[in-house]
Protein backbone atom coordinates (compact mmCIF):
# COMPACT_ATOMS: atom_id res chain seq x y z
CA UNK A 1 0.00 0.00 0.00
CA UNK A 2 2.93 2.34 1.06
CA UNK A 3 4.70 2.26 -2.72
CA UNK A 4 0.95 2.54 -4.45
CA UNK A 5 0.36 5.60 -2.21
CA UNK A 6 -1.15 8.55 -4.34
CA UNK A 7 0.76 11.62 -5.29
CA UNK A 8 -0.13 15.15 -4.77
CA UNK A 9 -1.03 16.29 -8.29
CA UNK A 10 -0.20 20.36 -8.23
CA UNK A 11 -2.23 20.56 -11.86
CA UNK A 12 -5.30 20.86 -10.62
CA UNK A 13 -7.03 21.23 -14.33
CA UNK A 14 -5.64 17.42 -15.67
CA UNK A 15 -6.59 16.40 -11.71
CA UNK A 16 -10.26 18.03 -12.70
CA UNK A 17 -10.14 15.75 -15.79
CA UNK A 18 -9.39 12.58 -13.96
CA UNK A 19 -11.85 12.70 -11.09
CA UNK A 20 -14.89 13.38 -13.85
CA UNK A 21 -17.61 11.06 -14.40
CA UNK A 22 -17.01 9.40 -10.61
CA UNK A 23 -18.56 8.51 -7.97
CA UNK A 24 -17.11 6.61 -4.98
CA UNK A 25 -18.84 3.84 -3.42
CA UNK A 26 -17.78 1.18 -1.58
CA UNK A 27 -14.08 1.90 -1.71
CA UNK A 28 -13.92 2.30 -5.70
CA UNK A 29 -14.92 4.77 -7.90
CA UNK A 30 -18.06 4.10 -10.13
CA UNK A 31 -19.48 5.95 -12.93
CA UNK A 32 -23.57 7.00 -12.19
CA UNK A 33 -25.63 4.30 -12.91
CA UNK A 34 -27.23 6.11 -15.55
CA UNK A 35 -23.81 6.86 -17.16
CA UNK A 36 -25.22 10.95 -17.23
CA UNK A 37 -22.82 13.72 -16.26
CA UNK A 38 -22.88 17.41 -15.98
CA UNK A 39 -20.46 20.27 -16.85
CA UNK A 40 -18.33 21.91 -14.20
CA UNK A 41 -17.28 25.47 -15.36
CA UNK A 42 -14.04 27.15 -14.09
CA UNK A 43 -15.45 30.14 -12.98
CA UNK A 44 -12.69 32.59 -13.67
CA UNK A 45 -12.66 31.76 -17.51
CA UNK A 46 -16.11 30.45 -18.19
CA UNK A 47 -14.23 27.00 -19.70
CA UNK A 48 -15.63 23.67 -18.71
CA UNK A 49 -13.00 21.95 -17.02
CA UNK A 50 -14.86 18.32 -16.19
CA UNK A 51 -17.75 16.53 -15.52
CA UNK A 52 -19.39 15.65 -12.44
CA UNK A 53 -21.17 12.15 -12.36
CA UNK A 54 -25.09 12.90 -11.84
CA UNK A 55 -26.18 10.34 -9.20
CA UNK A 56 -30.16 9.39 -8.73
CA UNK A 57 -31.75 7.46 -6.23
CA UNK A 58 -30.35 3.84 -7.77
CA UNK A 59 -26.42 5.09 -7.33
CA UNK A 60 -27.81 6.55 -3.38
CA UNK A 61 -29.10 2.71 -3.24
CA UNK A 62 -25.80 1.55 -3.77
CA UNK A 63 -23.58 3.92 -1.51
CA UNK A 64 -26.11 3.09 1.54
CA UNK A 65 -26.40 -0.41 1.01
CA UNK A 66 -22.13 -0.18 1.00
CA UNK A 67 -22.35 1.72 4.29
CA UNK A 68 -24.76 -0.45 5.60
CA UNK A 69 -23.04 -3.38 5.41
CA UNK A 70 -19.67 -1.78 6.25
CA UNK A 71 -20.96 0.04 9.63
CA UNK A 72 -21.02 -3.55 11.33
CA UNK A 73 -17.31 -3.83 11.07
CA UNK A 74 -16.53 -0.91 11.42
CA UNK A 75 -18.86 -0.29 14.63
CA UNK A 76 -17.22 -2.91 16.26
CA UNK A 77 -13.38 -1.92 16.29
CA UNK A 78 -12.32 -0.56 19.18
CA UNK A 79 -13.28 3.71 19.06
CA UNK A 80 -9.52 4.20 19.88
CA UNK A 81 -8.97 2.60 16.41
CA UNK A 82 -11.20 4.41 14.88
CA UNK A 83 -10.04 7.34 15.91
CA UNK A 84 -6.05 6.17 14.68
CA UNK A 85 -7.41 5.69 10.95
CA UNK A 86 -9.11 8.88 11.37
CA UNK A 87 -6.20 10.61 12.64
CA UNK A 88 -4.06 9.27 9.54
CA UNK A 89 -6.45 10.43 7.17
CA UNK A 90 -5.41 13.85 8.55
CA UNK A 91 -1.82 12.79 8.37
CA UNK A 92 -2.59 11.80 4.53
CA UNK A 93 -5.16 14.87 3.28
CA UNK A 94 -1.92 16.78 5.37
CA UNK A 95 0.57 15.80 2.19
CA UNK A 96 -2.33 17.06 -0.21
CA UNK A 97 -2.70 20.30 1.34
CA UNK A 98 -1.33 22.04 -2.10
CA UNK A 99 -2.91 20.25 -4.12
CA UNK A 100 -6.57 20.53 -2.73
CA UNK A 101 -6.08 23.89 -2.43
CA UNK A 102 -5.40 24.10 -5.72
CA UNK A 103 -8.06 21.75 -6.79
CA UNK A 104 -10.72 23.64 -4.25
CA UNK A 105 -9.32 27.56 -5.95
CA UNK A 106 -9.97 26.20 -9.73
CA UNK A 107 -13.70 24.97 -9.01
CA UNK A 108 -15.01 27.41 -6.73
CA UNK A 109 -13.18 30.49 -7.87
CA UNK A 110 -11.98 31.12 -4.24
CA UNK A 111 -8.39 32.56 -4.09
CA UNK A 112 -5.63 30.26 -3.25
CA UNK A 113 -3.42 32.46 -0.76
CA UNK A 114 -6.26 33.50 0.93
CA UNK A 115 -8.63 31.25 1.10
CA UNK A 116 -8.98 27.91 -0.74
CA UNK A 117 -5.06 26.30 1.07
CA UNK A 118 -6.05 27.75 3.98
CA UNK A 119 -9.39 25.68 3.36
CA UNK A 120 -7.11 22.60 2.72
CA UNK A 121 -5.13 22.81 5.73
CA UNK A 122 -8.23 22.90 8.04
CA UNK A 123 -9.59 19.78 6.50
CA UNK A 124 -6.34 17.53 7.45
CA UNK A 125 -6.68 19.36 10.93
CA UNK A 126 -10.31 18.61 11.29
CA UNK A 127 -9.28 14.82 10.85
CA UNK A 128 -6.12 15.57 13.01
CA UNK A 129 -8.38 16.94 16.17
CA UNK A 130 -11.46 14.24 16.04
CA UNK A 131 -8.69 11.18 15.15
CA UNK A 132 -7.64 12.14 18.85
CA UNK A 133 -11.42 11.84 20.48
CA UNK A 134 -11.69 8.16 19.92
CA UNK A 135 -11.20 7.25 23.55
CA UNK A 136 -13.83 9.92 24.73
CA UNK A 137 -16.80 7.96 23.88
CA UNK A 138 -17.48 7.54 27.34
CA UNK A 139 -20.79 7.25 29.17
CA UNK A 140 -22.36 7.70 32.07
CA UNK A 141 -22.82 6.39 35.45
CA UNK A 142 -26.69 6.69 36.68
CA UNK A 143 -27.63 6.51 40.59
CA UNK A 144 -30.54 4.63 39.82
CA UNK A 145 -30.88 2.02 42.79
CA UNK A 146 -28.53 1.28 46.05
CA UNK A 147 -28.90 -2.40 44.57
CA UNK A 148 -28.00 -2.21 40.73
CA UNK A 149 -25.39 -0.52 38.82
CA UNK A 150 -27.03 1.43 36.41
CA UNK A 151 -25.03 3.08 33.32
CA UNK A 152 -24.85 4.34 29.67
CA UNK A 153 -22.93 3.33 27.01
CA UNK A 154 -22.97 5.25 23.83
CA UNK A 155 -23.55 3.76 20.41
CA UNK A 156 -23.08 5.02 16.91
CA UNK A 157 -26.43 5.87 14.88
CA UNK A 158 -25.88 3.72 11.89
CA UNK A 159 -25.62 4.79 8.55
CA UNK A 160 -25.43 9.39 8.25
CA UNK A 161 -26.30 11.08 5.11
CA UNK A 162 -23.78 14.58 4.83
CA UNK A 163 -25.29 17.28 2.12
CA UNK A 164 -23.06 19.63 2.14
CA UNK A 165 -23.06 22.85 0.06
CA UNK A 166 -20.00 24.46 -2.10
CA UNK A 167 -18.36 27.36 0.15
CA UNK A 168 -16.24 25.40 2.26
CA UNK A 169 -16.94 22.29 1.12
CA UNK A 170 -13.99 20.38 2.30
CA UNK A 171 -14.01 22.24 5.74
CA UNK A 172 -17.81 21.96 6.20
CA UNK A 173 -17.78 17.91 4.71
CA UNK A 174 -14.81 17.10 7.56
CA UNK A 175 -16.83 18.77 10.38
CA UNK A 176 -19.43 16.18 9.42
CA UNK A 177 -17.65 13.27 8.65
CA UNK A 178 -14.70 13.10 10.67
CA UNK A 179 -16.66 12.94 14.09
CA UNK A 180 -19.14 10.99 12.51
CA UNK A 181 -16.52 8.10 11.55
CA UNK A 182 -14.88 8.38 15.16
CA UNK A 183 -18.17 7.63 16.94
CA UNK A 184 -18.89 4.21 14.47
CA UNK A 185 -21.06 5.36 11.75
CA UNK A 186 -20.34 5.28 8.21
CA UNK A 187 -21.60 7.83 6.06
CA UNK A 188 -22.70 8.72 2.69
CA UNK A 189 -21.90 12.20 1.71
CA UNK A 190 -24.05 14.36 -0.86
CA UNK A 191 -21.73 17.25 -2.19
CA UNK A 192 -22.43 20.07 -4.08
CA UNK A 193 -23.34 20.45 -7.45
CA UNK A 194 -20.86 23.84 -7.95
CA UNK A 195 -17.67 22.07 -6.05
CA UNK A 196 -17.48 18.32 -7.09
CA UNK A 197 -13.66 17.32 -7.58
CA UNK A 198 -12.04 19.14 -4.25
CA UNK A 199 -14.09 16.56 -1.77
CA UNK A 200 -13.96 13.38 -4.55
CA UNK A 201 -9.88 13.85 -4.54
CA UNK A 202 -10.28 14.31 -0.67
CA UNK A 203 -12.58 10.97 -0.16
CA UNK A 204 -10.11 9.28 -2.84
CA UNK A 205 -6.90 10.26 -0.53
CA UNK A 206 -8.85 8.87 2.87
CA UNK A 207 -10.11 5.71 1.35
CA UNK A 208 -5.95 4.25 1.24
CA UNK A 209 -6.90 4.27 4.56
CA UNK A 210 -10.71 3.56 5.64
CA UNK A 211 -12.04 0.10 5.06
CA UNK A 212 -14.25 0.13 1.70
CA UNK A 213 -17.99 1.39 2.61
CA UNK A 214 -17.08 3.65 5.70
CA UNK A 215 -16.94 6.52 3.55
CA UNK A 216 -19.21 6.69 0.16
CA UNK A 217 -19.48 9.83 -1.60
CA UNK A 218 -22.09 10.83 -4.33
CA UNK A 219 -22.85 13.65 -6.34
CA UNK A 220 -25.89 14.62 -8.26
CA UNK A 221 -28.51 17.05 -8.36
CA UNK A 222 -30.14 18.31 -5.01
CA UNK A 223 -33.42 16.93 -5.40
CA UNK A 224 -32.55 13.98 -7.03
CA UNK A 225 -29.48 12.77 -5.24
CA UNK A 226 -30.29 14.69 -2.13
CA UNK A 227 -33.67 13.72 -2.27
CA UNK A 228 -33.84 9.99 -2.03
CA UNK A 229 -30.58 9.91 0.61
CA UNK A 230 -32.46 11.77 3.19
CA UNK A 231 -35.08 9.57 2.36
CA UNK A 232 -33.56 5.97 2.54
CA UNK A 233 -34.83 4.02 5.00
CA UNK A 234 -30.69 3.12 5.63
CA UNK A 235 -29.81 6.35 6.31
CA UNK A 236 -30.12 7.21 10.34
CA UNK A 237 -29.13 10.42 10.29
CA UNK A 238 -29.09 13.60 8.53
CA UNK A 239 -26.49 16.39 8.85
CA UNK A 240 -26.76 19.55 6.34
CA UNK A 241 -25.22 22.84 5.49
CA UNK A 242 -26.83 25.37 3.75
CA UNK A 243 -29.55 27.55 2.57
CA UNK A 244 -33.21 27.84 4.90
CA UNK A 245 -35.28 26.45 2.36
CA UNK A 246 -33.64 23.55 1.50
CA UNK A 247 -32.79 22.59 5.56
CA UNK A 248 -36.62 22.93 5.75
CA UNK A 249 -37.55 20.33 2.91
CA UNK A 250 -34.89 17.76 4.76
CA UNK A 251 -36.45 18.53 8.57
CA UNK A 252 -39.71 17.50 7.07
CA UNK A 253 -38.39 14.10 5.02
CA UNK A 254 -36.54 13.02 8.03
CA UNK A 255 -39.13 13.80 10.13
CA UNK A 256 -41.14 11.19 8.05
CA UNK A 257 -38.61 8.49 9.19
CA UNK A 258 -38.48 10.15 12.93
CA UNK A 259 -34.61 10.42 12.52
CA UNK A 260 -32.10 13.08 13.66
CA UNK A 261 -31.06 15.54 11.95
CA UNK A 262 -28.29 18.21 12.11
CA UNK A 263 -28.94 21.63 9.88
CA UNK A 264 -26.80 24.29 9.67
CA UNK A 265 -28.56 26.88 7.92
CA UNK A 266 -27.88 30.83 7.01
CA UNK A 267 -27.37 33.72 9.31
CA UNK A 268 -27.06 37.79 8.88
CA UNK A 269 -25.03 38.38 11.80
CA UNK A 270 -24.94 41.63 13.25
CA UNK A 271 -21.40 43.46 14.32
CA UNK A 272 -21.94 45.82 17.02
CA UNK A 273 -18.98 48.66 17.50
CA UNK A 274 -19.36 50.52 20.33
CA UNK A 275 -17.82 54.41 20.39
CA UNK A 276 -15.11 53.52 23.11
CA UNK A 277 -14.11 50.66 20.53
CA UNK A 278 -10.19 50.63 18.89
CA UNK A 279 -11.25 51.27 15.55
CA UNK A 280 -8.60 49.25 14.25
CA UNK A 281 -9.71 46.07 15.17
CA UNK A 282 -12.98 46.03 14.39
CA UNK A 283 -11.95 47.21 10.81
CA UNK A 284 -9.92 44.22 10.78
CA UNK A 285 -12.88 42.25 12.25
CA UNK A 286 -15.13 43.09 9.37
CA UNK A 287 -12.69 42.47 6.96
CA UNK A 288 -12.53 39.05 8.06
CA UNK A 289 -15.81 38.70 9.46
CA UNK A 290 -17.75 39.65 5.98
CA UNK A 291 -15.28 37.12 4.60
CA UNK A 292 -14.44 39.45 1.94
CA UNK A 293 -11.55 36.97 0.64
CA UNK A 294 -14.49 34.83 -0.26
CA UNK A 295 -16.74 37.04 -1.92
CA UNK A 296 -18.24 37.14 1.49
CA UNK A 297 -19.84 33.49 0.45
CA UNK A 298 -20.27 32.45 4.36
CA UNK A 299 -22.63 31.94 6.69
CA UNK A 300 -21.62 33.39 9.24
CA UNK A 301 -20.82 36.75 7.34
CA UNK A 302 -20.39 39.76 9.55
CA UNK A 303 -23.53 41.44 6.88
CA UNK A 304 -24.93 43.75 9.20
CA UNK A 305 -22.76 46.19 10.98
CA UNK A 306 -24.01 49.03 13.55
CA UNK A 307 -21.63 51.18 13.92
CA UNK A 308 -22.27 53.83 16.86
CA UNK A 309 -22.80 57.45 15.51
CA UNK A 310 -19.22 59.10 17.21
CA UNK A 311 -17.31 56.67 14.76
CA UNK A 312 -19.48 55.89 12.33
CA UNK A 313 -17.61 57.94 8.97
CA UNK A 314 -14.25 57.41 10.11
CA UNK A 315 -15.33 53.32 10.29
CA UNK A 316 -16.62 53.86 6.95
CA UNK A 317 -13.87 55.42 5.17
CA UNK A 318 -11.17 53.26 6.76
CA UNK A 319 -13.28 50.37 6.19
CA UNK A 320 -13.53 50.98 2.40
CA UNK A 321 -9.99 52.05 1.83
CA UNK A 322 -8.94 48.47 3.35
CA UNK A 323 -11.13 46.53 1.06
CA UNK A 324 -10.25 48.89 -1.98
CA UNK A 325 -6.81 47.54 -1.23
CA UNK A 326 -7.42 44.15 -1.81
CA UNK A 327 -6.64 42.63 -5.64
CA UNK A 328 -9.16 40.65 -7.26
CA UNK A 329 -7.81 38.34 -10.18
CA UNK A 330 -6.93 34.93 -10.97
CA UNK A 331 -8.05 32.49 -8.07
CA UNK A 332 -4.72 30.44 -8.69
CA UNK A 333 -2.72 33.42 -8.37
CA UNK A 334 -0.42 34.06 -5.33
CA UNK A 335 -1.00 38.24 -6.06
CA UNK A 336 -4.55 37.83 -5.66
CA UNK A 337 -7.23 38.31 -2.25
CA UNK A 338 -9.72 38.16 -4.11
CA UNK A 339 -11.47 35.71 -6.62
CA UNK A 340 -14.90 35.11 -8.20
CA UNK A 341 -18.22 34.21 -7.47
CA UNK A 342 -19.25 30.49 -7.62
CA UNK A 343 -21.36 30.23 -10.28
CA UNK A 344 -23.47 32.36 -12.67
CA UNK A 345 -26.56 32.17 -10.76
CA UNK A 346 -24.82 33.11 -7.64
CA UNK A 347 -23.42 36.26 -9.22
CA UNK A 348 -27.13 37.16 -10.67
CA UNK A 349 -28.37 36.83 -6.88
CA UNK A 350 -25.60 39.41 -5.37
CA UNK A 351 -26.26 41.53 -8.58
CA UNK A 352 -29.99 42.09 -7.97
CA UNK A 353 -29.47 42.79 -4.50
CA UNK A 354 -26.70 45.47 -5.34
CA UNK A 355 -29.30 46.84 -7.49
CA UNK A 356 -32.03 46.76 -5.06
CA UNK A 357 -30.22 48.42 -2.27
CA UNK A 358 -28.96 51.42 -5.02
CA UNK A 359 -32.49 52.02 -5.20
CA UNK A 360 -33.12 52.01 -1.57
CA UNK A 361 -33.91 56.23 -0.73
CA UNK A 362 -31.24 56.77 1.45
CA UNK A 363 -28.78 54.02 0.97
CA UNK A 364 -25.55 54.27 -0.90
CA UNK A 365 -23.52 51.77 -2.40
CA UNK A 366 -20.09 52.29 -2.39
CA UNK A 367 -18.37 49.88 -4.59
CA UNK A 368 -14.49 48.81 -3.55
CA UNK A 369 -11.37 47.10 -5.06
CA UNK A 370 -11.52 46.95 -8.85
CA UNK A 371 -12.66 44.42 -11.59
CA UNK A 372 -9.52 42.20 -13.22
CA UNK A 373 -8.70 43.62 -16.60
CA UNK A 374 -6.78 40.30 -17.77
CA UNK A 375 -7.83 39.51 -21.12
CA UNK A 376 -8.45 35.31 -19.89
CA UNK A 377 -10.63 36.56 -17.15
CA UNK A 378 -12.99 38.79 -18.81
CA UNK A 379 -16.11 35.57 -18.24
CA UNK A 380 -15.06 35.64 -14.72
CA UNK A 381 -17.84 35.86 -12.24
CA UNK A 382 -16.23 38.99 -10.24
CA UNK A 383 -18.36 41.31 -8.78
CA UNK A 384 -16.62 44.68 -6.78
CA UNK A 385 -17.37 44.50 -3.42
CA UNK A 386 -19.83 46.84 -1.89
CA UNK A 387 -20.32 48.71 0.97
CA UNK A 388 -23.87 50.12 1.55
CA UNK A 389 -24.15 52.66 4.13
CA UNK A 390 -27.39 54.74 5.15
CA UNK A 391 -29.32 51.10 5.45
CA UNK A 392 -31.76 50.23 7.73
CA UNK A 393 -32.24 47.25 9.78
CA UNK A 394 -35.36 46.61 7.70
CA UNK A 395 -33.66 47.18 4.51
CA UNK A 396 -34.02 43.59 2.51
CA UNK A 397 -30.19 44.71 2.42
CA UNK A 398 -30.24 43.77 6.22
CA UNK A 399 -32.62 40.64 6.79
CA UNK A 400 -31.77 38.64 3.67
CA UNK A 401 -28.94 36.35 3.38
CA UNK A 402 -26.92 37.91 0.07
CA UNK A 403 -23.93 35.51 0.14
CA UNK A 404 -22.25 38.03 -1.16
CA UNK A 405 -19.42 40.37 -0.73
CA UNK A 406 -22.52 42.81 0.34
CA UNK A 407 -22.48 44.29 3.43
CA UNK A 408 -24.15 47.11 4.99
CA UNK A 409 -23.56 49.49 7.81
CA UNK A 410 -26.32 50.86 9.92
CA UNK A 411 -26.07 53.92 11.94
CA UNK A 412 -27.28 53.99 15.88
CA UNK A 413 -27.26 55.86 18.43
CA UNK A 414 -27.19 54.45 22.07
CA UNK A 415 -26.48 50.43 22.97
CA UNK A 416 -30.01 49.21 23.80
CA UNK A 417 -31.05 50.37 20.27
CA UNK A 418 -28.01 48.56 18.46
CA UNK A 419 -29.17 44.97 20.53
CA UNK A 420 -32.30 45.00 19.72
CA UNK A 421 -32.20 45.34 15.96
CA UNK A 422 -29.30 42.84 16.00
CA UNK A 423 -32.14 40.64 17.37
CA UNK A 424 -34.52 41.58 15.08
CA UNK A 425 -33.31 39.23 12.37
CA UNK A 426 -34.60 35.21 11.43
CA UNK A 427 -31.42 34.41 11.28
CA UNK A 428 -28.94 33.75 15.13
CA UNK A 429 -25.75 32.14 14.11
CA UNK A 430 -23.02 34.54 14.88
CA UNK A 431 -22.40 38.15 16.14
CA UNK A 432 -19.70 40.14 17.79
CA UNK A 433 -19.59 42.84 19.69
CA UNK A 434 -16.59 45.99 19.95
CA UNK A 435 -15.83 47.81 22.75
CA UNK A 436 -13.53 48.17 25.69
CA UNK A 437 -16.26 48.35 28.44
CA UNK A 438 -16.48 44.68 29.96
CA UNK A 439 -19.92 45.53 31.55
CA UNK A 440 -21.05 45.71 27.82
CA UNK A 441 -19.34 43.02 26.34
CA UNK A 442 -20.82 41.07 29.20
CA UNK A 443 -24.40 42.09 28.43
CA UNK A 444 -24.23 41.59 24.91
CA UNK A 445 -22.99 38.52 24.83
CA UNK A 446 -25.81 37.18 27.66
CA UNK A 447 -28.50 39.00 25.28
CA UNK A 448 -27.44 38.60 21.43
CA UNK A 449 -29.81 36.14 20.04
CA UNK A 450 -27.08 33.86 18.46
CA UNK A 451 -24.66 31.13 19.73
CA UNK A 452 -21.21 31.65 18.29
CA UNK A 453 -20.79 35.19 20.53
CA UNK A 454 -16.71 37.12 20.20
CA UNK A 455 -16.47 39.69 22.21
CA UNK A 456 -13.38 42.15 20.24
CA UNK A 457 -12.60 39.77 17.13
CA UNK A 458 -14.26 37.53 14.33
CA UNK A 459 -12.40 34.08 14.20
CA UNK A 460 -13.92 31.41 12.24
CA UNK A 461 -15.75 28.51 13.18
CA UNK A 462 -13.31 25.61 14.17
CA UNK A 463 -12.86 22.60 15.93
CA UNK A 464 -13.18 22.03 19.72
CA UNK A 465 -15.71 25.17 19.44
CA UNK A 466 -19.49 23.95 19.30
CA UNK A 467 -20.92 25.58 16.36
CA UNK A 468 -24.44 25.86 15.62
CA UNK A 469 -27.44 28.40 15.28
CA UNK A 470 -30.68 29.47 16.63
CA UNK A 471 -34.47 30.72 15.13
CA UNK A 472 -33.56 30.00 11.22
CA UNK A 473 -29.38 30.14 11.40
CA UNK A 474 -30.80 25.98 12.15
CA UNK A 475 -30.69 23.10 14.48
CA UNK A 476 -27.62 21.17 16.45
CA UNK A 477 -24.26 21.74 16.97
CA UNK A 478 -21.07 20.45 14.91
CA UNK A 479 -17.30 20.84 15.41
CA UNK A 480 -16.41 19.59 19.07
CA UNK A 481 -16.33 16.54 21.30
CA UNK A 482 -19.79 17.28 22.91
CA UNK A 483 -21.72 17.62 19.11
CA UNK A 484 -20.07 13.95 18.36
CA UNK A 485 -21.39 12.79 21.47
CA UNK A 486 -24.56 14.42 21.11
CA UNK A 487 -25.91 14.90 17.47
CA UNK A 488 -23.87 11.66 16.24
CA UNK A 489 -24.48 8.89 18.87
CA UNK A 490 -27.19 7.55 20.80
CA UNK A 491 -27.03 6.26 24.51
CA UNK A 492 -28.30 2.64 25.72
CA UNK A 493 -29.12 2.06 28.96
CA UNK A 494 -27.86 -1.21 30.89
CA UNK A 495 -28.76 -2.37 34.41
P1 LIG B 1 -28.91 24.31 -2.43
O1 LIG B 1 -29.84 24.09 -1.31
O2 LIG B 1 -29.41 24.07 -3.81
O3 LIG B 1 -27.63 23.35 -2.25
C1 LIG B 1 -27.01 23.00 -1.02
C2 LIG B 1 -26.87 21.48 -0.97
O4 LIG B 1 -28.15 20.88 -0.78
C3 LIG B 1 -26.32 20.86 -2.26
O5 LIG B 1 -25.52 19.75 -1.94
C4 LIG B 1 -27.58 20.41 -2.96
O6 LIG B 1 -27.33 19.40 -3.88
C5 LIG B 1 -28.43 19.94 -1.80
N1 LIG B 1 -29.86 19.94 -2.04
C6 LIG B 1 -30.60 20.84 -2.74
N2 LIG B 1 -31.90 20.50 -2.74
C7 LIG B 1 -32.02 19.36 -2.01
C8 LIG B 1 -33.11 18.53 -1.63
N3 LIG B 1 -34.35 18.78 -2.02
N4 LIG B 1 -32.85 17.45 -0.87
C9 LIG B 1 -31.60 17.18 -0.47
N5 LIG B 1 -30.53 17.91 -0.81
C10 LIG B 1 -30.72 19.00 -1.56
O7 LIG B 1 -28.31 25.74 -2.29
P2 LIG B 1 -27.53 26.58 -3.39
O8 LIG B 1 -28.31 26.62 -4.65
O9 LIG B 1 -26.15 26.08 -3.46
O10 LIG B 1 -27.50 28.00 -2.73
C11 LIG B 1 -28.68 28.78 -2.63
C12 LIG B 1 -28.49 29.86 -1.60
O11 LIG B 1 -28.29 29.28 -0.34
C13 LIG B 1 -27.26 30.71 -1.81
O12 LIG B 1 -27.55 31.78 -2.63
C14 LIG B 1 -26.91 31.13 -0.43
O13 LIG B 1 -27.64 32.27 -0.08
C15 LIG B 1 -27.38 30.01 0.44
N6 LIG B 1 -26.30 29.12 0.89
C16 LIG B 1 -26.04 29.06 2.23
C17 LIG B 1 -25.03 28.26 2.72
C18 LIG B 1 -24.70 28.21 4.16
O14 LIG B 1 -23.62 27.80 4.52
N7 LIG B 1 -25.58 28.59 5.04
C19 LIG B 1 -24.19 27.46 1.82
C20 LIG B 1 -24.57 27.56 0.44
C21 LIG B 1 -25.58 28.38 0.01
MG1 LIG C 1 -29.41 25.07 -5.85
Amino acid sequence: MQQNRLQPNLDPFSLARELSGKLLIDGAFTPAISGRTFANVNPATGAVIGEAAEGEATDVDAAVGAAQRAQMTWAKLSSRERGKLIAECGRMLNEHVEELGRLVALETGKALRTESRVEASILADVFAFFGGLGSELKGETVPFRPDMLTMTVREPLGVVGAIIPWNVPMMLMALKIAPAMVAGNTVVVKFAEEAPFAVLRACQIMNQILPPGVLNILSGMGPECGGPLVAHKGVRKVTFTGPVETGKIIYKAAADKLIPVTLELGGKSPMIVMNDADLAKPIDGAVAGMRFTRQGQSCTAASRIFVQEDIHDAFVERLRARVDAMKMGDPLDEMTDIGTIVSPQQLEKVHSYIRLGEQTTGMHAIACSQLPTDEELKKGLFVRPVIFTGATNESRIAREEIFGPVTCVIKFKAYEEAIEQANDSEFGLAATIWTRDLKTALDAIQRLEARFVQVNQNLVVTSNLSYGGVKNSGLGKEASLEAMLEQLMARAVIS
